[in-house]
């Protein structure tokens, strides 16, 4: 790991759609510049887990409000590369494809955005941040210095997602390269549709397509515009 680049401490947000490169390029560039990683869609995924595992899920979908009990005492926080949800390590967990289907849902409730966005900036405040999401450009920080938004082709990001799953739970209980396509887009649809803090790009962001492009690629091209910033 390389020390940080001089004094300057700034805010990468990067956000984009599902399966888009985003987290594996802001875990690499955050290590290159001794900066934190902050997976904000892990967040998400922590408390859709503990509302699966509530059994709440059909009444949130009548009453949303009844959220707010839920949420109340929830403590998400990180530790190192590990998500912990109230104390219990859930890294593996919510990458569950159950969590990947309830999650937009879940997100686009408003007591849950207010709880975690709170928390968000709290995570970032000192900055030296690498986050990465769907509102940290346009909400969480409007004011970070760097803005990505990373898009791809939806197959390649259904071939991506699963090969990672495959990887994890193997290939009987994977589904389909089509079936995960089509909860993508699904997915991509309700996160650009729902009314508060909806997946947009904001106009100052830097679009960068991995459709084409290597892991290696990807992150050159955010490192690059970084240091940019810092050295400029
Ligand atoms: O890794 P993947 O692209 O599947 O998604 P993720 O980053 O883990 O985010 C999971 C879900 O959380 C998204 O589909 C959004 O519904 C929600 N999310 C959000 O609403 N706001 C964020 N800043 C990050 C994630």
């Amino acid at each position: 790991m390389e020390t940080r680049i001089g004094k300057r401490l700034i805010i990468i947000a990067i956000d984009g759609p599902a399966a888009s490169g985003k987290s594996t390029t802001a875990r690499i560039v955050a290590g290159k510049l001794g900066y934190t990683y902050i997976d904000t869609g892990a967040m998400y995924r922590a408390v859709t887990l503990k509302v699966l595992r509530s059994g709440m899920l059909d009444e949130l979908r009548r009453d949303a409000g009844l959220v707010a009990g839920l949420l109340g005492d929830t403590v998400v926080e990180f530790r190192g590369d590990r998500v912990y949800l109230d104390g219990e390590d859930v890294s593996e967990a919510i990458r569950e494809n159950s969590v990947s289907r309830e999650v937009s849902f879940v997100s686009s409730l408003k007591p849950v955005r207010d709880r975690l966005l709170e928390l968000q900036q709290k995570m970032g405040a000192a900055r030296g941040v690498v986050m990465d999401g769907r509102d940290i450009g346009t909400v969480v920080f409007p004011d970070a210095e760097i803005k990505i938004f990373l898009v791809a082709d939806p197959h390649e990001r259904a071939k991506r997602r699963h090969a990672e799953l495959a990887g994890k739970v193997g290939s009987a209980a994977t589904p389909t390269v089509e079936e995960l396509e089509e909860e993508i887009r699904q997915r991509d649809r309700d996160d650009e549709q729902r009314t508060h803090a909806p997946l947009k790009r904001h106009p100052e962001a830097a679009v960068v397509d991995t459709s084409l492009l290597t892991i290696d690629e990807q992150v050159a091209r955010v490192y690059d515009l970084a240091m940019n910033v810092l050295e400029g």
